[in-house]
């Protein structure tokens, strides 16, 4: 995941290319984690406003993730949404490159 702020609009962040590798997607909130990484850094570097362009088929993962919907666009010959992060959910994290220790899922 990669995160810049706006040149010229002091405040507002924007993430991008967030990916995980095939084998481990859905095992263990990886996604889950850069996300809260690329978002709570950017609070404790001054953000006011954190966006992203989500593909639609991942439009529902943000929404629980607690970002809003704020338009439907197309980018690159696909189906977008702008989504704004609730930075309340997000408190600042002030040491990213300590990153955070995620739980593989186990079956019960
Ligand atoms: C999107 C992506 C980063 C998610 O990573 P991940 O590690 O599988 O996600 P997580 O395991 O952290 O998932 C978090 C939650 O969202 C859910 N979720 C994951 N992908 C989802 C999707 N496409 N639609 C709906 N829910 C989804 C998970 O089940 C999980 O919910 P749970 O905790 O209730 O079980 C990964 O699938 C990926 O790299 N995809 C290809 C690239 C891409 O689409 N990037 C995003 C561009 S916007």
């Amino acid at each position: 995941v990669r995160i810049h702020e706006t040149q010229g609009t002091p405040g507002e962040w924007w993430g991008s290319r967030l990916a995980v590798a095939h084998g481990y997607r859905r095992i263990g909130a990886l996604g889950a984690g850069l996300i809260r990484v690329a978002v709570s850094s950017a609070h404790a570097r001054g953000c006011t406003r954190f966006l992203a362009h989500v593909q639609s088929a991942n439009a529902a993962m943000f929404q629980a993730l607690h970002w809003t919907s704020l338009d439907e666009t197309s980018l690159h010959g696909r189906p977008h949404h702008l989504m704004q992060a609730d930075l309340a959910q997000y408190p600042p994290m002030h040491a990213p490159e300590h990153g955070l220790v995620t739980l593989l899922r186990r079956a019960a």
